[in-house]
Parts: C-alpha cells; structure tokens; sequence
C-alpha cells in the first residue's frame, strides 16, 4: 500500500514512518515545513509539505491508506485535532482512499473524567473519532493513555474500557500499533484503547475490542 502518515515529524510519526519504510508499503510523510523534509528522506520516506489547517489534496493524491499522527499539542485543537483530521478524512474519502487509522486518546469519548485542562482537546479528538465513524472509510480509532519514551517492548493491552490503572504507554509501541493495524482485518471499524501490557501486538489487534 501507498501510506500517508500525517504529522510525520512528530515523534510517533517517525516511528510511524521509520516502521513504513523498513516494510513492504510505500511511505510519504506529510511535514508542515520544508526544512523538515530531508529528515523525512533520511528515514526513507517520501516527503510531501502540507498543513492540516490548509489544503492536503496534493498530500492525499495517489495515497491508499493514511495513518493520522498528528497532534496540536495542545496550540489549537480545534484546528488541528478536529478540523485538521476532519479535512483529511474528507479529503481521503473524496480520492477513494479505503483505509485511515486515526491516532486519538483514552478519554476522547468521557472528557469530563479528565482534568479540566485537557477537557477542550479531548473535545476536539471525540468529535474527530465521530466524524470519521461516520465517513465511508475503513476506519481504526486507536486511543492510548499516556505516552512515553521509554525503548517498545512490542506488548500492549487494547480494549472497549480498559482499567485506568497503569494505561501508559511508550511511543515506539503506539506507532507499531498503528501500522500493524493497517492490514488487520479484526480491526477494521473498531475504536479501541491501548495500554503497555503483555500481549503481541498482532495477537492483540486479533480481538482489539474485547475486554
Ligand atoms: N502525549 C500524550 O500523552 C498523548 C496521549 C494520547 C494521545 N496522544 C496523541 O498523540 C499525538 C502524537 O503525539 P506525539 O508525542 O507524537 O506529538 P508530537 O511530537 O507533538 O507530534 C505531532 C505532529 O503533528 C504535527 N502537526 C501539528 N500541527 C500540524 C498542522 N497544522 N499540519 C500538519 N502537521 C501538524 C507536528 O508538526 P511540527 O513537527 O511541525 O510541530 C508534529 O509533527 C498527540 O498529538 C495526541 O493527539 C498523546
């Protein structure tokens, strides 16, 4: 497959894009600036420059799946977290893209269990996940608790609700999980949380939603 992985820069999204390239698929790698494209070229994957905030038709062009790793940070939400998303999504279904993996958040769908300071993004992140359940595309919605940097260990835990204790979670294991989901059927039309835990990654993407 012809992936776009959207906040390739960022620091899933190189994992993301690292994993791509070192696969059968075809990876190119959207970046917000020009000056970061040579990183993306050095990983091995195909730059393109584009703001989720602006237009992403080019980015989308020629694409078969798109793997969603970008984030506000917190800066604008609305714009890049909702909107952003949402615009790729329309994009993607208006090219007949079949497949988009969709990078959210534990807590998307309950904000108000969360502090009040992540409310709003969380918001944000919910009514992206709707929108893309929603669409006409293959969806996966993958919502992990927090994220560290410590090495992957290539084991997690996914499920409907999972127990909100111990739910963090290093990158590098995130964005396996977002790429391993790409060609797992199981996982196709399901929101799921993820958490560090003990299973293989491909066995657990095999049943993502029980628990
Ligand atoms: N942190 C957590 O504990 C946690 C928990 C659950 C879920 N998440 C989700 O996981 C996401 C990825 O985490 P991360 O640590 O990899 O974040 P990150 O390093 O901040 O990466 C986010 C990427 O999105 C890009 N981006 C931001 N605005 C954009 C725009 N308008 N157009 C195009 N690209 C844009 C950034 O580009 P630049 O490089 O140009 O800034 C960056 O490359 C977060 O954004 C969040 O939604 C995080």
């Amino acid at each position: 497959m012809n992936v776009l992985v959207a906040g390739s820069h960022g620091q899933v999204g190189q994992h993301v894009t690292a994993s791509l390239a070192n696969s059968d698929h075809d990876v190119r790698g959207m970046v917000r600036k020009e000056s970061q494209a040579s990183d993306i070229e050095s990983i091995g994957a195909e730059p393109v420059v584009a703001d989720l905030t602006g237009d992403v038709s080019h980015a989308v062009e020629g694409v078969d799946a798109v793997i969603f790793a970008a984030g506000s940070g917190g800066e604008d939400v609305w714009g890049v977290d909702r909107d952003g998303a949402i615009g790729l999504v329309d994009e993607a279904e208006s090219r007949s893209v079949d497949r988009f993996v969709l990078l959210s958040s534990i807590n998307a769908d309950q904000p108000e269990n969360s502090p009040e300071a992540l409310r709003e993004y969380l918001r944000a992140k919910g009514e992206a996940d709707e929108y893309l359940r929603e669409s006409d595309l293959t969806y996966t919605i993958v919502r992990p608790g927090p994220l560290t940097d410590e090495d992957g260990t290539g084991r997690i835990k996914t499920g409907r609700n999972l127990d909100r204790d111990g739910v963090d979670i290093p990158r590098e294991d995130v964005a396996r999980t977002l790429v391993a989901a790409l060609g797992e059927a199981e996982t196709h039309e399901t929101t799921f949380e993820l958490a560090a835990g003990d299973d293989q990654i491909e066995e657990a993407l095999r049943s993502p939603v029980e628990n």
